[in-house]
């Protein structure tokens, strides 16, 4: 039971005992309780009281004796007016035993059938509507053939009304002195053909107030300060009937004026996983309004989820990938809790990791440099076109759709153009796609909605200012577990940027989706871009992914000697000018966690399944894979997959079915539009 439905059905019983009490004195006899009378107590003619047959209720039953006209006759006190006339009964033949009902000696239901209930111990009921008159009335059932009666346990009557004609709604409803807390409402009479005895205040479906039939205002003071509520009353007769709603008031009460925040939600906790969502529960926050207007779920720094309930269903993540949840409360000022106890879950693997083999060719294209797959299970990805400046919509089975260009993109005739892009981690409901562009004057991050099938025409900047150049433009974005977006920003062939806290090249960026700088970043004291800075000293990083334990693991690219695997820390300086891989003055640098010759290397795109590391290898025309060790500190030692089969390696990124797309990009055009599509983009497997 979610929150919101725990409290209504709180309300409801409350109401419903409010109402009990209210209306005792207001319901009329007519409403009477059913009561029950033994047929073993009523007078028998022609039968006999017996127990034999199980089942009964009281003594026993009647067991009519076999011939017309054997009777049970019960005499039974009611008000005037009809009847729910109920009697239990036995009957072990096939054949039906049609009975007569008189009241008082005058028909009231002749010919009722009481069929077989297959066993003499099996009892079922009939209800018959009789209309009875004040007081003692006497009920007879004489058998109407000579099989006699059904054997009968006991009738029960239930005195009711024949009025079935609803009040009119009442009217003109209208609302004043409204607080924070309470406001008042006012209606016209409801017309009724015996009269109207209660008129109930709704907020929905649920009872805020009961007032009597001849009252028209009624002040409620059990409202929510700024709350928006929608009103509407409606009118009963004595009968039960229900009108139907007045015309809707809406209000939204105001503030209260707490400042008084909720105290923190507790016990946050995982209540299941899957490949792409976790599912997490906590206890309720107190406040002192005595309300809580609901909780906020933050994935990171991101709020990902706002509810009334205590439980939420987070989606869209990525599988085996570890996130941090907290949950704040909200009271209804708008006061926010502190941050609940974090807790860290890892989503399910879809795949086992391990060393993929070839699956299928999914499409051709000119230079895929990116791939980022729709949270809609779909299996669709979007695709830049690095020289082409165009972004593609590629279905599971290889349908390709040209959704249209990023804007602003130009060429470096070189390893500039549009490189990386990445899907907002609430993409479902803000449809943001973020790109890595080389524009005029600079590298950018930029994005674009996608809606209904369509990428809009306009880019908006997210962080402008990183240096361009030939050579050297990194690229690839990525949102991390924390939701935040991270981006591998090459050194713009100035390897004086990469120790330069102030420069945004030869970093790693991390960056709010808006393009503010986190204020949790290193060096976002520092002021300037060093708040932008993740990590610093390298040249050309192009590969992120995060593991099970929420690790970034990024790829560099070295300059002549060794290419790199990182294991990227807050803040941490992987060395470069001074240092390349391990050779240099490396002294006070992290060293990587593995390195590679650049010929057999080059490494760009990584991606993680299951702890296992994929790196797509530009020079050295493989793909390496490597598992992190079980302390998460490191990796065994990489072996090198599909040598030569499709070229250079640009992009490894794993499916939501549990699989990885790679694709390639040879023969780099530097630009235009070329005809001729012969890079790939295929599917490997697992074992
Ligand atoms: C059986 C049965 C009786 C029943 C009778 C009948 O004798 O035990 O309870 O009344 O059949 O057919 O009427
Ligand atoms: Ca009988
Ligand atoms: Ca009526």
């Amino acid at each position: 039971m979610t929150r919101r439905s725990l409290r209504r059905a709180l309300l409801s019983a409350l109401t419903a005992v409010a109402v009990t009490l209210a209306l005792a004195p207001l319901i009329p006899s007519a409403t009477a309780a059913p009561t029950d009378y033994q047929a073993e107590d009523a007078t028998i003619s022609q039968g006999v009281v017996e127990s034999n047959h199980a089942g009964f209720t009281g003594r026993g039953f009647v067991n009519y004796n076999n011939v017309v006209g054997s009777y049970v006759e019960w005499t039974v006190t009611a008000p005037a007016g009809p009847a729910d006339v109920t009697l239990r009964y036995a009957n072990g033949t096939t054949a039906a035993r049609p009975l007569d009902f008189t009241v008082n000696g005058v028909a009231g239901a002749v010919g009722i059938t009481f069929p077989g209930t297959g066993a003499w111990s099996t009892w079922a009921s009939k209800t018959v509507r009789l209309t009875l008159a004040a007081g003692t009335n006497k009920i007879r059932a004489r058998a109407a053939t000579a099989d006699g009666g059904p054997n009968a346990d006991v009738l029960t009557v239930n005195p009711t009304s024949d009025d079935t004609q609803p009040p009119s709604a009442p009217g003109n409803l209208a609302v004043s002195n409204i607080k924070s807390n309470a406001a008042t409402f006012t209606w016209t009479a409801a017309a009724d053909n015996v009269g109207v005895v209660r008129y109930e205040i709704n907020r929905g479906g649920n009872v805020l107030k009961v007032v009597d039939g001849s009252t028209l205002t009624a002040t409620v003071d059990t409202l929510t300060a700024n709350t928006a509520y929608d009103i509407s009353v409606g009118a009963f007769d004595a009968a039960g009937n229900a009108s139907q709603q007045s015309n809707v008031v809406a209000f939204t009460t105001p503030p209260s004026g707490d400042t008084q925040p909720p105290t923190a939600p507790g016990n946050l906790r995982s209540t299941g996983t899957s490949s792409n969502s976790v599912s997490l529960a906590w206890n309720a926050s107190a406040d002192n309004s005595g309300s809580i207007a609901g909780y906020d779920v933050y994935q990171g720094a991101t709020k990902v989820s706002t509810t009334n309930s205590l439980t939420a269903t987070i989606t869209n993540l990525m599988p085996s990938t570890q996130y941090t949840f907290t949950v704040k409360a909200r009271d209804p000022d708008g006061n926010a809790s502190a941050a609940s106890n974090a807790v860290t879950v890892r989503t399910a693997g879809t795949g086992t990791g391990g060393i993929p083999a070839y699956d299928r060719d999914i499409a051709k294209v000119d230079l895929g440099w990116s791939v980022a797959f729709l949270p809609d299970n779909s299996g669709s990805a979007l695709v830049t076109e690095r020289d082409r400046f165009e972004v593609l919509l590629v279905t599971a089975t290889g349908q390709k759709t040209t959704l249209g260009k990023v804007p602003g993109t130009v060429t470096t005739t070189g390893e500039g153009g549009l490189l990386g892009l990445a899907l907002s981690p609430t993409f479902s409901t803000d449809r943001w796609v973020y790109f890595y562009q080389t524009a005029a004057n600079d590298n950018r991050i930029v994005r674009m909605k996608y809606e209904n099938g369509a990428l809009g025409t306009t880019a908006e900047p997210v962080l402008t200012g990183l240096a361009k150049n030939r050579f050297h433009n990194g690229g690839r974005l990525r949102f991390g577990p924390d939701g935040k977006l991270y981006a591998g920003v090459g050194d713009g062939q100035n390897s004086g940027n990469s120790q330069n806290r102030n420069s945004l090249n030869g970093k790693i960026l991390r960056i709010n989706p808006d393009g503010t700088p986190p204020s949790d970043n290193p060096f976002f004291s520092t002021g300037g871009n060093a708040r932008y800075v993740w990590g610093l000293g390298f040249r050309n990083p192009q590969g992120l992914a995060w593991d099970s334990r929420g690790q970034l693991w990024a790829s560099e690219f070295g300059d002549n000697s060794q290419d790199e695997l990182n294991l990227v820390q807050k803040g941490g300086n992987y060395g470069w000018p001074a240092c390349e891989g391990t050779i240099g003055d490396c002294g006070g640098y992290i060293a990587p966690k593995r390195t590679w010759s650049t010929a057999q290397a080059g490494p760009s795109g990584v991606e993680i399944v299951n702890d296992w590391i994929y790196i797509a290898g530009v020079t050295g025309s493989q793909l390496w894979v490597t598992q992190i060790n079980s302390t998460g500190t490191g990796v065994g030692t990489p072996q090198a997959v599909f040598s030569g089969r499709w070229g250079r390696l640009r992009s490894i990124t794993k499916t939501p079915d549990g699989a990885l797309w790679l694709t390639s990009t040879n023969n780099d055009k530097n630009g235009g539009t070329p005809t001729v599509l012969d890079n790939v983009i295929v599917r490997l497997k697992f074992p």
